[in-house]
């Protein structure tokens, strides 16, 4: 099964089969909200909304553990992150995306992992988007008309409030090429549950370091969401057909990704 999470601006998909919205538990409390289940393309899909519909959640609070437990419950293998970004690029511009492939967590106030009581894990997050649904995610990109950059660093902050010019110049500095508040510790959790993950990016601003465009306004960003959502939306109807109905082990081992990770003793 796909699983698309949405960010800002994206809180249903179109098209689906059976569309139902269904209300799924898990041990770290509620996701965000019900999951949106049905058929695109004969193939199974999840969305579930990372704010919640009616954005109610905000990036700190948003209940990363219970959303990746909750699509993991429902059967999903490959999970697709779509989110809004600021750029550090020129080249990178408002209504571009960006496949992300590394991050920078700079997050402090958010639950990271599964594992931490009574069984302890360290997965390798080296590699932490998966090379194979990145490729896909391009391909619907390149389909669907969208100015689409593959690869970037993609730095997480922690927020509500956007950066100041002083840091916004420094991760540049740093090698960053945008920046976000919700893709950490979404990735880590994923590679924890053994999750595809790849991470697709909309740029709607220049953060705070551009000479030209001045400070952030999340008035500006919600116009170039809305001017833009149609692209995501776009995007997300051709997953299925290139991914197809039948889920085969990831090539690049994400989906065994605890094999050799877990330190903790077998009960006896
Ligand atoms: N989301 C969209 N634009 C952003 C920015 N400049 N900083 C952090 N998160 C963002």
């Amino acid at each position: 099964m796909i699983a698309v999470i949405g960010g800002s601006g994206l809180y249903d998909i179109d098209g689906l089969q059976n569309a139902e919205w269904v209300t799924v538990e898990t041990p770290w409390g509620a996701p965000s909200d019900q999951i949106l289940t049905g058929d695109l393309d004969g193939v199974k899909m999840a969305f579930l909304p990372r704010h919640g519909r009616g954005h109610v959640h905000s990036p700190t609070k948003v209940p990363y553990r219970a959303n990746i437990d909750a699509l993991k419950r429902l059967g999903v293998t490959d999970v697709f992150s779509i989110s809004a970004c600021g750029s550090f690029r020129e080249n990178m511009a408002p209504g571009d995306f960006v496949i992300v492939d590394q991050f920078i967590d700079r997050t402090f106030a958010r639950d990271k992992s599964f594992f931490g009581t009574g069984c302890v894990a360290h997965v390798s997050v080296a590699h932490p988007t998966c090379e194979r649904l990145s490729d896909a995610a391009e391909s619907a990109a390149r389909d669907a008309g969208i100015k689409v950059h593959r690869g970037g660093t993609y730095l997480c902050m922690e927020g509500p409030q956007f950066s100041s010019m002083a840091e916004s110049k420094m991760y540049r500095s740093w090698g960053c090429d945008v920046i976000g508040m919700t893709n950490m510790p979404e990735a880590k959790l994923a590679r924890e549950a053994e999750l595809c993950y790849a991470s697709i990016a909309m740029v709607t601003d220049f953060d705070s370091w551009h000479p030209e465009h001045g400070a952030v306004e999340i008035t500006d960003i919600i116009a170039t969401l809305t001017g833009n959502s149609a692209k995501g939306r776009a995007l997300v109807q051709r997953l299925p057909a290139l991914l197809g109905q039948t889920r085969a082990a990831c090539p690049h081992g994400c989906d065994t990704a605890l094999e050799h990770a877990i330190m903790t003793a077998p009960e006896k």
